[in-house]
């Protein structure tokens, strides 16, 4: 059985319109799926640290290099997803334009991406929960539960396990298992939430702006801490972009609900670009605002997390009511985000294991509800163990380096499908094909080279066991490796129930 057999086509489009998930979003929730996973902890907390670490008040342009490198792979997807409706996104897209090894590869980047990158957020919302209980009630959470084992406080007290962090899990996991529907409305209530807090910030800051804060522009190579290349000047800008990528990850989470969508052919690009083009409107606006308000200089020793907060309480008089709503739409807006990521890691597990390559619990789906609640159910407990049990800085860089992954891939699929099937019929069309995909990989690909490389061989560690999971069960495993199915043609639909 060869590693490059691929799924055929013809089964892949049959499988989309036999689906078991029930088809119920529309443009208007794929694009606040997409803001709901898009704005969490890179936009509150990692614009004020690219600009301290790396851009200074240039962390505007830091965030347009990454929307650029976002924009190329977002246009890839939107071929593929409209093209291919299927629940797996970017593991199904290279299923069937580079065969079933690497589409394993890129399934078990995503759960980098999407399994921990809920996780990381879980813990950033744990953390956050405890400022706000802090700062209205004078209460918190004893340390000891609301942080992992590895966890020592500067007292000596070791850490038990993040409650809060499993609590927020499980109550997301009870609503994705209740039904698609009913979380795209909880999603939708919190979008609104927390794009009010984006707007009445950028609106009530424009008024505090002040000019001297963003000269000189760029970090000057003579600031002390700030010698190395990605840490001043056009150098610091690209640092920067690779600190705020984090901000971008989720537009592509909304192609893992392809298969939950009325007219996937047309809402689909309208869902990614549109999530995609809103959100980085809001990002430059608020980078713009708040470095103009606040010096990027205090940022390094002020505020940290809360930096937005700061911002507000220390140059915005008059404006202390918005400091408690950002910590309140930070809250929503992290909530927002799990649940998208666990949506989109339980809706890749379940193509694989209708796939073969996953055991078949992963794809049943509930009698009534039509939702993959088994998957939901085991997703949470492997998600819990990194939250409960694991201090969030390790997981964060390693979220990034497996969507970039999965961004390279796409963009080199839509190129070998645009030649294999020239004459399928796409209802959207990356533009400029090969060079779109061609700069998608090189900007995602010049991301991974500048993350640190502790992050690099933790991802290999990642991979590698990967692969043994692969040749232990998946291939021997896998629906279409059986000659007789493949000949056919007559595919029998995989997990149907
Ligand atoms: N983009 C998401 C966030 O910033 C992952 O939290």
């Amino acid at each position: 059985m060869s590693l490059t057999r691929k799924k055929p086509l013809e089964a892949l489009l049959q499988q989309a319109s036999h689906s078991n998930l029930k088809r119920t979003l529309t443009a208007k929730s794929l694009v606040a799926l997409g803001v709901g996973a898009i704005i969490g902890s890179g936009l509150f907390i990692r614009t004020a640290a690219a600009s301290a670490e790396a851009a200074g008040p240039a962390v505007v342009l830091s965030f347009v290099v990454a929307a650029i490198g976002c924009a190329f792979a977002g246009l890839c997807y939107a071929e593929f997803a409209a093209m291919i409706p299927i629940a797996g996104s970017a593991y199904t897209y290279a299923y069937t334009t580079m065969g079933e090894f690497v589409a394993w590869v890129i399934g078990w980047a995503l759960i980098l991406e999407y399994a921990l990158g809920a996780a990381t957020v879980s813990i950033g919302w744990s953390e956050y929960l405890n400022n706000v209980l802090g700062s209205l009630f004078g209460a918190k959470i004893p340390f000891e539960w609301c942080h992992s084992p590895m966890d020592v406080s500067a007292t000596g007290v070791h850490g038990i396990f993040n409650a809060p962090a499993l609590l927020i899990l499980l109550l997301l996991t009870l609503l994705l298992i209740k039904g698609t529907q009913e979380s795209a409305t909880v999603n939708m209530i919190i979008v609104i939430i927390k794009l009010s807090i984006v707007v009445a910030f950028i609106a009530a800051g424009w008024q505090f702006i002040n000019h001297a804060n963003l000269q000189p522009y760029t970090v000057p190579a003579t600031t002390p801490g700030h010698e190395a290349f990605f840490k001043h000047g056009w150098g610091g800008i690209l640092g920067g972009a690779g600190i705020v990528f984090f901000a971008f990850i989720g537009f592509d989470a909304v192609s893992t609900a392809a298969q939950e969508t009325k007219d996937p052919g047309r809402d689909m690009p309208k869902g990614i670009l549109g999530s995609l083009a809103l959100c980085t409107i809001l990002y430059i606006l608020f980078g713009y605002v708040l470095t103009s308000v606040c010096n990027w200089k205090e940022f390094k020793v002020a505020g940290k997390e809360a930096s937005v907060a700061y911002a507000v309480q220390h140059h915005m008089p008059g404006f202390g009511w918005l400091a408690t709503g950002i910590s309140v739409a930070i809250l929503a807006g992290f909530s927002s985000v799990i649940l998208v990521m666990l949506l989109g890691q339980s809706r890749v597990f379940y193509s694989m294991a209708n796939d073969g390559l996953l055991p078949k619990l992963f794809s049943d789906v509930h009698p009534k509800f039509r939702t993959p609640y088994k998957c939901n159910i085991v997703l949470f407990l492997f998600v819990g163990v990194f939250a409960g049990f694991i201090p969030g800085s390790l997981a964060g860089d390693l979220t990034s380096i497996g969507t970039l992954f999965a961004f390279v891939l796409v963009c080199l699929g839509v190129i070998l499908m645009r030649r294999s099937e020239p004459s399928l019929q796409r209802p959207f069309r990356t533009p400029m094909v090969p060079l779109v995909p061609i700069l998608g990989m090189l900007v995602c690909g010049g991301m991974i080279i500048s993350l640190d490389i502790n992050t690099q061989l933790t991802a290999l560690v990642w991979m590698i066991i990967g692969l043994l999971v692969y040749f232990l069960y998946g291939r021997s495993h896998s629906k279409w490796g059986e000659p007789e199915v493949l000949r056919s043609g007559a595919v029998e639909q995989p997990g149907s129930i």
